[in-house]
């Protein structure tokens, strides 16, 4: 089945990159939002990102165009009704999406395909919730979505081969590279860096190194385009909280525990980038470490 009709659940940080590279890829996008409110604030940042786009000389204006009229907002989920795969992006809560998956299988035909774009939650777990476990998959991208070249298609053991197939062929028209993997906790990026991630708030406890030399020494000494705690503050501090969470009640590993320094940022509302403060402040023109996060006693 060739997919070109998709729907994205979801206009935040991820589903608003998913919904762009559909739509950018020529494929009829439909992405819904709670309210009003919030699918404003991600089609904006998806018009902002297109212009920029535009200003490096990336794409075309008549591609930005084109990209925007292949994209519709909407807050109904009757709007959904007609689509070839649903690309879910909500909030990183298994009750949240079991909910919206239920309410979409009573909408959707039988044959369209459900993907979550879950990084830690059993997408087996998710399917079963539905009345299509053969046509459901994980689709997970990667942040910031337009750029990063991965996407990792994970099957679960009631996946069906042709939604599989389906699903690799669609994420190639995404000019990406899908990697087959299976539903495993983490499946196989998170599995490795989330740990490399943890650890690294852990060097920073421990006064192994400072925010910024932390981030300088896997840069420079591994080549990584940004360091771990600059990452983390780009993937969202709550969001790594609940995987690790996850992650922990799964392998009950050390290595995927939760730092104590982490639950307290996200508990403070140190979110990232998002909130405009993490391991660095984004308040001014460029980011300033938190030094003061590991200042002990004051
Ligand atoms: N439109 C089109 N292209 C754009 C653009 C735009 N609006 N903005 C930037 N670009 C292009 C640039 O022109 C440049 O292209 P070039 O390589 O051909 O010159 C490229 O994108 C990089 O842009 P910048 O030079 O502005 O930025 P950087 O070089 O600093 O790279 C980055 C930014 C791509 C984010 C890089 O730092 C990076 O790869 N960081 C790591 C990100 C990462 O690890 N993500 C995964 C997170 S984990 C995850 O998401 C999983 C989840 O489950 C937790």
């Amino acid at each position: 089945m060739a997919i070109t009709k998709v729907g994205v659940l979801g206009c935040g940080l991820m589903g608003s990159g998913i919904a762009q590279v559909c739509a950018q890829a020529g494929h009829q996008t439909v992405v819904l939002e709670v309210d009003q409110k919030l699918l404003d604030k991600g089609l904006a940042s998806i018009d902002k990102f297109l212009r920029g786009g535009v200003e490096r000389g990336k794409l075309t204006a008549a591609e930005r165009e084109r990209t925007l009229g292949n994209l519709k907002g909407t807050t109904r989920l009757e709007d959904l009704a007609d689509r070839d795969l649903i690309i879910e992006a909500v909030v990183e809560n298994r009750d949240a999406k079991i909910e919206i998956f239920r309410k979409l299988d009573t909408i959707c035909p039988p044959q369209t395909i459900f993907a979550s774009n879950t990084s830690s939650l059993c997408i087996t777990e998710l399917a079963a919730a539905t009345r299509r476990p053969a046509r459901f998959l994980g689709l997970h991208f990667f942040n910031p979505v337009p750029l990063m070249k991965l996407v990792e298609v994970a099957r679960t053991i009631l996946t069906e081969e042709t939604a599989f197939e389906d699903a690799l062929a669609f994420v190639g028209t995404l000019q990406k590279t899908a990697i087959r993997t299976s539903d495993k906790t983490g499946f196989i990026v998170n599995r490795l860096l989330v740990p490399y991630i943890l650890d690294a708030v852990r060097a920073l406890e421990e006064g192994v190194g400072s925010i910024r030399d932390i981030d300088e020494a896997m840069k420079l000494g591994c080549g990584y385009p940004m360091g771990p705690l600059t990452l983390l503050d780009l993937v969202g501090l709550d969001t790594t909280y609940h995987i690790a969470n996850v992650f922990f009640d799964e392998f009950r590993e050390r290595r995927f525990a939760c730092p104590a320094l982490l639950r307290r940022m996200v508990l403070a509302g140190f979110h990232g980038r998002k909130s405009g403060k993490g391991f660095y402040d984004y308040g001014g023109a460029t980011p300033v470490p938190n030094d003061f996060l590991v200042g002990g006693a004051r």
